[in-house]
């Protein structure tokens, strides 16, 4: 477990953020941030656009050396991080951008590409894929590596309706499977509900609102549970249906 700024270890935690603040020049885009993420919980970061989702979700992953802040905030060693883009070198073959640099790379390549469904595109270039099997390269890349905590910011939002909840439905399977602590960034608050464990919304610099979700499975916009957590999670998002 890595510790980074400040004295926060992790103890039964994966993630643990006090009062963090990220500033560009006068403006403070994170103003006082709290937040704890558990071993294997799934945790859905809601908000407006501009209201410093990606800024959190740099912060997390180091990113953001070159950001004005304080506050204390600890993750773990061993972290992986899912685009918007899938963000895959270009003049490697798929089965290389997977697992290049690992140990056994060419077997645990096949298994993760296997899992993600492109058992057989192990050779095939990025370019020659479409936006969401691109997408499912980048998920079998982060978790081939076994992250305790995996971070997406907005990983599905360049994907039509339909490949979005195909992506759903692999994603709540792999993470079944591989049971990291996740922190997604979405502004899609049904998909915040059908993924997550818990739904938070950041609003102004600071988390306004915390919504834990305990809906049956499938979960299914229909069920009235689903669609009182959804109204409480767009108040507080500020849109008034
Ligand atoms: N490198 C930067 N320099 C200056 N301002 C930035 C920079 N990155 C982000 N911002 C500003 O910080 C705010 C939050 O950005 P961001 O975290 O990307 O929001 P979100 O991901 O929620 O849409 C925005 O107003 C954005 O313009
Ligand atoms: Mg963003």
């Amino acid at each position: 477990m890595a510790t980074h700024a400040g004295g926060l270890t992790l103890e039964k935690t994966a993630v643990e953020v006090r009062g963090l603040v990220r500033k560009y020049g006068e403006r403070a885009v994170l103003d006082g941030v709290d937040l704890a993420i558990q071993p294997g919980e799934f945790v859905a970061l809601l908000g407006k656009s501009g209201s410093g989702k990606s800024t959190l979700l740099r912060a997390l992953a180091g990113l953001d050396y070159d950001v004005d802040g304080s506050g204390e905030l600890a993750v773990p060693a061993n972290v992986s991080v899912v685009f918007q883009d899938s963000r895959l070198l270009p003049w490697a073959r798929v089965l290389d951008n997977v697992a290049l640099g690992l140990r056994a790379a060419d077997e645990r390549g096949r298994e993760s590409l296997a899992e993600v469904g492109l058992a057989g595109r192990e050779q095939a270039w990025p370019n020659e894929l479409s936006g969401g099997e691109q997408q499912r390269v980048a998920l079998a890349r982060s978790l081939v590596r076994e992250p305790v905590l995996l971070l997406a910011d907005e990983p599905f939002g360049a994907l039509d309706a339909l490949t979005r909840l195909k992506m759903h439905v692999l994603l709540r399977k792999l993470c079944a499977a591989h049971q990291p602590a996740v922190l997604l960034v979405t502004h899609d608050v049904d998909e915040s509900i059908v993924l997550a464990d818990r739904v938070i919304v950041l609003d102004e610099g600071r988390i306004v609102a915390e919504e834990p979700i305990d809906l049956a499975e499938p979960r299914s916009p229909a069920d009235p549970g689903f669609t009182a957590v959804r109204s409480i999670l767009l108040d507080a998002l500020g849109v008034s249906l």
